[in-house]
């Protein structure tokens, strides 16, 4: 075997892949693992996953699965049992009338998203994208060949997203929007006739609407709604859906699309020539999910509403901190830069960094969110490790 050493020649990687930059949050959950390794003890605010425990009914299915044998592989967009269930689900929840061919399963929310992105954008094409936006989305877009036009917000609106400010930047090229409500990271939440007037838009002018719709179960503004309830404008639709969040399975990995049928039929071919099927002891656990007792997304959806509250007036109460209240989520995106000039930190990036490595709480630098004044505090904890946060994030920017 030919040793590695420091004179074997760099590797010509392909374009594509020098196209895209690993993600700005697995960078600080790495960073932050690094750091309690060396034992040191790290308020986590970092992390973009649930506190909670994943709840008994769906463990019990997947152990139950394994005593089973149901541990082939199994159709590769998932089995017709769980594609049932995800329509049923979301025909309940949202009114929607998807059937089983326009549904797939695959290994994560994110693993749906980057096959939909795969399928419907190609090199040169324009996708419109709101800022901020979720870490992945201009990537995932980067690595099909597609150009990524932002659509800047207003944080003083909510970070508001309308039809208007989105169809000032359609270009001949545009051949996607996408739309991410509740939003990562600032929890902001489109309004149903906000999202409605969006989708009417694109129909009419021949643009897919991609709606990441992770976070569509944690919308505290009590208008839950879901775009796939607007069933004449499904032809241009694509749902993207997780049950990271929702059921607090971010390891278990199963997200899904809801689609027309040719769309998820090319979506399943790409997944067939790459992971195959998701798991199949947790297509068994999705399907007591989906098809079980809701009440467990009700009840931590209660304390995320409790938790949220708590950090956002921790935040505000800091001299300083500028922050939004969100609605959605569980992300905090607090405006930082008055900050910007004390104590050497010029940035977002800065503060971030200076928070881990010198008051040891975990956040998100803005920047690779799209926006250079805020960082992203992620709530999903208890209380009680919000106050150890809050109270260091207290000190450490009150000496800056
Ligand atoms: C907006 C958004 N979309 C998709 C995902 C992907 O979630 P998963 O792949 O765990 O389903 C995430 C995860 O953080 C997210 O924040």
């Amino acid at each position: 075997m030919t040793p590695v050493t420091e004179a074997t020649p760099a590797v010509k990687l392909t374009d594509r892949i020098n196209r895209i930059e690993p993600s700005a949050t697995m960078a600080v959950v790495a960073e932050a693992d690094k750091l309690r390794q060396q034992g040191i003890d790290v308020v986590d605010f970092g992390a973009g996953e649930p506190h909670f425990a994943t709840p008994q009914h769906i463990k019990d299915a997947a152990i139950a699965a394994i005593q089973a044998n149901f541990t082939k592989y199994t159709a590769v967009g998932g089995t017709a049992e769980l594609r049932d269930a995800i329509v049923h689900r979301h025909a309940v929840d949202f009114d929607s009338d998807y059937r089983r061919e326009e549904a797939v399963a695959s290994t994560g929310g994110k693993h749906a998203l980057f096959n939909a992105i795969q399928v419907l954008v190609d090199h040169g094409d324009e996708v419109i994208l709101p800022v901020p936006y979720w870490v992945s989305f201009k990537d995932i877009v980067r690595y099909a060949g597609g150009n990524c036009v932002l659509l800047e917000t207003d944080e003083a609106q909510g970070f508001r997203v309308t039809a208007e400010m989105i169809e000032r930047l359609v270009t001949p090229r545009t051949k996607l929007i996408i739309l991410n409500s509740p939003c990562n990271p600032s929890g902001a939440v489109m309004s149903p006739d906000d999202l409605t007037e969006v989708v009417r838009m694109a129909t009419q002018r021949g643009i897919w609407v991609v709606s990441d719709e992770c976070y569509v179960y944690l919308n505290y503004t009590g208008k839950r709604f879901s775009v796939g309830s607007l069933r004449e404008y499904r032809d241009r639709m694509v749902i993207i859906g997780s049950l990271s969040k929702t059921y607090a399975m971010t390891g278990w990995r199963l997200g899904y699309a809801l689609a027309p049928a040719q769309i998820i039929s090319a979506m399943t071919k790409l997944q067939g020539q790459s992971t195959s099927n998701p798991t199949s002891i947790v297509q068994k656990a999705a399907v007591a999910a989906l098809k079980g007792p809701q009440q467990c997304v009700l009840d931590m959806r209660a304390e995320y509403i409790q938790l949220r509250d708590h950090v956002v007036n921790g935040l505000r109460a800091i001299p300083g901190v500028k922050c939004t209240l969100p609605e959605g989520a569980f992300y905090a995106y607090p405006d930082v830069s008055a900050f910007f000039g004390r104590g050497g930190v010029k940035s977002a990036s800065d503060i971030a960094g200076k928070l881990l490595r010198e008051a040891h709480v975990a956040t998100v630098p803005g920047e690779g969110f799209g926006t250079a004044e805020h960082i992203r505090v992620s709530y999903a904890t208890s209380i009680a490790e919000l106050n150890r946060g809050l109270e260091r994030m207290r000190k450490f920017l009150g000496a800056l």
